[in-house]
C-alpha cells in the first residue's frame, strides 16, 4: 500500500528537529565536549528515586484520575496558594468557575493539550523567535499558525514587540521566562505589560515556566505569597488566574525529564478542556512517576542551582571575551551571537566545534535567524571548561 499518499499535511509540514540533526552527528564522535544538551546533570535526589520505585512495588501500578493522584494534587495546590495565590482546589469539571489545574504528562503535554483547547485552524499564537523548538509544531499540529515575534538582541518578548504583531486570529501569547534557548528572565513590568495587552485583545497569556526554579540571584526581583523571592512571572499580577495558564514541570528540576511529568494551572474553563482532552489522550501522568514527585517537592535544590549560576557566571564571563550575550538569569543555556566579523552561519560554527569535539546548537534550529548557537551549561565542569576553550578560540577567529 502507498502509506505516503496518506501521511497528513499537518505531518508534512512539519520537518525533523534541528537539534536532533546534531545529536546525530554527535553520535559520530568520541566523548565529545558536549553542550547541547537540554537537560540537567545532577543525580536524581535519592528520596525521589526512591517514592517512585516504592509506589511500583507497593503495586500503586494502575491508571490514576485524569488531574492526578490526590496526594501530588494537593501538595501543587499548596505551592501554586504560597507562590501566586491561587485557589485551585475545586473539582475539575465542577463549572467552570475559578481556577483549575491538572498533572500533565510532562510540559509539552501540558501546552500541547493546551493549543488543542484553544487554537482552531487558522488560529494565531505568537511566540517568541528564538523559541523553544517544539512550540511552532505544536501549533501546526493543531491547524494554527505559530506567529514568530522577533525578540533579538534581547530576547524579551515585550507588550511593544507582541502587539506589533497581534492580529484579530491571535488566540494565544505564548511567553517563556527563563527562556530556552537564551535564558534570558523578563522583568516584573515587561510580564505586568505583557499581561495587560492580553487582557485588553482577549487572548490567552499561556507562560511556560518549566525553569522557573533555575533563577540566579540577580532575577529573584518578585515576591510569591510567601514572601519569598522568585523570577517574575505575569501569574502573580492579581486575579491573573482569570486569563494566565500557568505550565510547569518537574522533570528539569529534579532532572527527571524521562519521567513526563508536568502540570497546568489557570482558568478553570480552560483546565477542563484540556482535561477532557487528556482522558482521551494521554489519559494520566504515568503513576508511579506521580508519586516520585510527590516526594520531589519536599527536595530543596538550592545547591543545585547555586551551583548552575556559578557555571553561568563562568560561561558568561568567557564568552563576554569574544562576543555579545544576553545575560541568563534562568534556565542553563546561553545563547551567544556568532561574531559577524568570522563571516560565517551558525550553522558552519557548530561545524568548526564538531570537528573540535565539541557540540553546540546552531540558532537556525529555534530561530528564523542563524546567527547565535546555544550552549547548555548542564555538563560537567570539565566538559564545560573545554568546550567553553574551543568556542571562545574559534570565536576569536
Ligand atoms: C521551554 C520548554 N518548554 C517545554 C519543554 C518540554 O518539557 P517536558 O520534558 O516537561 O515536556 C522544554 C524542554 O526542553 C522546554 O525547554
Amino acid at each position: 500500500m502507498n502509506v505516503e499518499r496518506l501521511i497528513s499535511s499537518r505531518a508534512k509540514r512539519i520537518d525533523a528537529s534541528g537539534i536532533r540533526r546534531v545529536f546525530e552527528l554527535g553520535a559520530r564522535l568520541k566523548d565529545p565536549n558536549n553542550l547541547s544538551i537540554g537537560q540537567p546533570d545532577f543525580p536524581v535526589p535519592a528520596l525521589v528515586k526512591d517514592a517512585a520505585v516504592r509506589a511500583i512495588q507497593e503495586d500503586r501500578n494502575g491508571y490514576t484520575m485524569t488531574g492526578g493522584i490526590l496526594e501530588l494534587r494537593a501538595r501543587i495546590a499548596s505551592e501554586l496558594r504560597a507562590d501566586l495565590g491561587w485557589d485551585v482546589t475545586g473539582p475539575l469539571s465542577g463549572g467552570g468557575e475559578g481556577a483549575g489545574m491538572l498533572v500533565t504528562s510532562g510540559t509539552s503535554g501540558g501546552l500541547m493539550l493546551a493549543f488543542m483547547s484553544l487554537l482552531e485552524a487558522g488560529d494565531e499564537v505568537i511566540v517568541p523567535d528564538p523559541y523553544f523548538v517544539a512550540y511552532p509544531h505544536m501549533a501546526t499540529m493543531c491547524g494554527a499558525t505559530a506567529v514568530k515575534c522577533d525578540t533579538y538582541p534581547d530576547f524579551k518578548l515585550t507588550a511593544a514587540r507582541v502587539e506589533a504583531v497581534m492580529t484579530e486570529r491571535t488566540k494565544v501569547v505564548l511567553v517563556c521566562s527563563p527562556g530556552n534557548p537564551t535564558g534570558v528572565v523578563m522583568t516584573r513590568e515587561e510580564q505586568r505589560e505583557l499581561l495587560s495587552l492580553c487582557r485588553a485583545r482577549g487572548v490567552v497569556l499561556i507562560s511556560d515556566e518549566i525553569y522557573d526554579l533555575f533563577c540566579f540571584d540577580e532575577s529573584r526581583t518578585d515576591r510569591d505569597a510567601a514572601g519569598n523571592f522568585r523570577c517574575p512571572s505575569a501569574a502573580r499580577e492579581p486575579d491573573a488566574w482569570d486569563s494566565v495558564l500557568v505550565v510547569r514541570g518537574f522533570g528539569k528540576t529534579y532532572g527527571v525529564t524521562g519521567w513526563r511529568m508536568g502540570y497546568v494551572a489557570g482558568p478553570r474553563v480552560l483546565v477542563d478542556q484540556i482535561a477532557k482532552f487528556q482522558q482521551y489522550s494521554y489519559v494520566c501522568a504515568p503513576s508511579m512517576a506521580q508519586w516520585g514527585c510527590v516526594a520531589a517537592l519536599d527536595q530543596d535544590m538550592s545547591g543545585v542551582i547555586a551551583d548552575y549560576q556559578a557555571r553561568r557566571d563562568l560561561v558568561v564571563s568567557r564568552l563576554r571575551e569574544v562576543t555579545e550575550v544576553a545575560l541568563p538569569g534562568g534556565a542553563f543555556y546561553a545563547f551567544p551571537r556568532v561574531p559577524e566579523r568570522l563571516g560565517i552561519s551558525a550553522g558552519q560554527f557548530v561545524e568548526r566545534c564538531i570537528e573540535k569535539n565539541t557540540l553546540v546548537i546552531p540558532g537556525s534550529a529555534f530561530s528564523t535567524r542563524d546567527t547565535h548557537i546555544r550552549l547548555s551549561f548542564a555538563t560537567t565542569r570539565t566538559q564545560l571548561e573545554r568546550g567553553m576553550d574551543v568556542i571562545v578560540d574559534l570565536m576569536r577567529g
